[in-house]
């Protein structure tokens, strides 16, 4: 019943005792979470009441008070400690911003960034260890990153597209460098001069080739 995406992010939490939601809206992640037995208790928390209160009706609906605490808040700031951080469906900027603030050091930390990925794992890998960064196909495309304490060092081609993908090459990744071909071959032969887009480009093809899959034949469509 749970979406690809918010299942593929509630398989990623390690079991704990509690997980913080923070940007919960509907709270399906921390809902999933609970389901799959990945947690014991759920802290929910967003910046919005009316948001919050998606997540307090389906609590109310399915049963599971006992298990579930609510906060308006920005980011962490209602939360003492989760073993547990998850922040989805938002900027990699909101992101590192909540990161920032937070008071304390979870075990593990989830990540789903709408954009700005680069940004978000040359923040997190001086701060963390970047245990999972993969790409999952939903009808879009979306990065799960988990991270543990410790520290990392990830190359210029992690930074721009996730460990996971790179060693283990499987299918979703193969599909988001060929649209990302695709895509980018799209704006240079309208905008020929765009200095960013073909090193871009020259990237993505040096991937699909190490992917056994032949950038250069990609396509313009019309995505
Ligand atoms: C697109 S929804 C994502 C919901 C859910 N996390 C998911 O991935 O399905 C983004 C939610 O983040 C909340 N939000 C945005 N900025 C926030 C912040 N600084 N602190 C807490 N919540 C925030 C919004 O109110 C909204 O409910």
């Amino acid at each position: 019943m749970y979406s690809k995406r918010i299942e593929s992010i509630a398989e990623v939490v390690s079991p704990c005792d509690t997980l913080a939601d923070i940007g919960c809206d509907h709270g399906f992640i921390g809902f999933c979470a609970l389901e799959k037995n990945k947690t014991k208790k759920v802290l929910f928390s967003d910046i919005s009441a009316p948001s919050l209160e998606k997540a307090k009706a389906y609590c109310l609906k399915n049963g599971c008070s006992e298990k579930c605490e609510f906060f308006v808040g920005n980011g962490t700031e209602k939360i003492a400690y989760a073993d547990c951080v998850v922040i989805a469906g938002m900027g990699g900027k909101e992101i590192i911003e909540i990161l920032e603030n937070m008071s304390f050091k979870p075990s593990q930390i989830v990540l789903q960034p709408m954009k700005n990925l680069p940004d978000v794992r040359k923040y997190v890998e001086q701060r963390y260890f970047v245990s999972f960064d993969k790409i999952v196909f939903d009808k879009k495309f979306y990065n799960i990153i988990s991270l543990t304490q410790g520290s990392d060092n990830l190359s210029d081609e992690e930074i721009l597209f996730g460990k996971n993908n790179l060693k283990e090459k499987h299918a979703d990744f193969k599909l988001f460098v060929e649209k990302e071909i695709s895509k980018t071959k799209k704006i240079l032969s309208g905008k020929t001069d765009n200095k960013d887009k073909k090193l871009y480009l020259m990237q993505l093809q040096k991937i699909a080739e190490v992917l056994n899959y032949d950038g250069t034949n990609a396509q313009i469509s019309g995505d």
